[in-house]
């Protein structure tokens, strides 16, 4: 019998509305299992918003959202964190005091189960120094060790944001912009990096990300957002053939 593959994160007839604007309306959503899927849509579309209410910073006005078949509408940030939930922001957030490799231990202390703890000594030998320094190697961020995060440009910051989040054991990953400040020439290869970690972890992925020509590349399905809502969830060579996309929203991207 034909089993279809389990979906890592369901949204349905989500909507929110904030004072008299309506920000989600009717956003409708089923990605399967380990998929890396695209969210593109112009500023403004509602992208931001909709990672908010999936990973719980905001609250849906209606509808609901399910990962791996639970209900998580009403679940809190730290819950849905600790169920498998882990996203970036569109802004880097990190402790700018810590060095690039205590950031990237801390996350993976946790995820190792072992003590959330700064002041455990760390020995360049344990579990989570050893995965935390792989994970930089990853982003291409292993030279900057022990260099304290505040200082390090813009563009390393979110590798440095991306490694802390690889290093996790998340099972559903939301990437909002995690290119943006990265130099045009590292975006190929770090999406490469992410794209090849997350495969091999068999995670599914959610990334908004406007090097649209780069992502296509690398993703299994598109969701194109629009006006709050979204017109299209298709693979990429069907999205740009997509005419509803064309004219919502590729024929007028700058
Ligand atoms: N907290 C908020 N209060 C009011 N309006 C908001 C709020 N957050 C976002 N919006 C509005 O919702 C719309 C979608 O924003 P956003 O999700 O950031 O879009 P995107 O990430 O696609 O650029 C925008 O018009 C934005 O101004
Ligand atoms: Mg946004």
């Amino acid at each position: 019998m034909h089993t279809p593959t389990p979906s890592a994160l369901r949204v349905e007839g989500l909507g929110l509305q904030i004072g008299g604007a309506t920000i989600l309306k009717d956003v409708n959503l089923d990605i399967a299992e380990g998929a890396i899927v695209g969210v593109i849509g112009p500023n403004g579309a509602g992208k931001t918003t909709l990672f908010n209410t999936i990973s719980g910073l905001m609250t849906p006005t209606s509808g609901s959202v399910h990962m791996h078949g639970t209900d998580i509408t009403k679940t809190s940030v730290p819950a849905r964190a600790r169920a498998g939930l882990g996203r970036t922001f569109q802004t880097s957030s990190y402790f700018p005091g810590l060095t690039v490799l205590e950031n990237v231990r801390l996350a993976a202390q946790v995820a190792e189960g072992g003590n959330y703890s700064l002041f455990r000594f760390p020995s360049p030998g344990d579990a989570a120094t050893k995965r935390a320094h792989e994970t930089l190697e990853v982003v291409g961020l292993d030279h900057k060790d022990f260099t304290k995060a505040g200082d390090i440009s813009h563009g390393d910051k979110r590798k440095l944001e991306i490694a802390v989040l690889l290093v996790t054991d998340a099972k559903l990953v939301l990437l909002d912009e995690p290119m943006a400040g990265v130099a045009s020439g590292d975006v190929a290869g770090l999406l490469q990096n992410i794209t090849d970690m997350q495969r091999e972890k068999q995670c599914t992925v959610l990334m908004v990300e406007h090097h649209i020509d780069v992502l296509l590349g690398f993703v299994d399905m598109v969701a194109v957002m629009h006006f709050g809502t979204i017109i299209a969830y298709d693979t990429p060579s069907e999205i740009m053939n997509n005419p509803t996309v064309q004219s919502a929203y590729l024929g007028t991207a700058a």
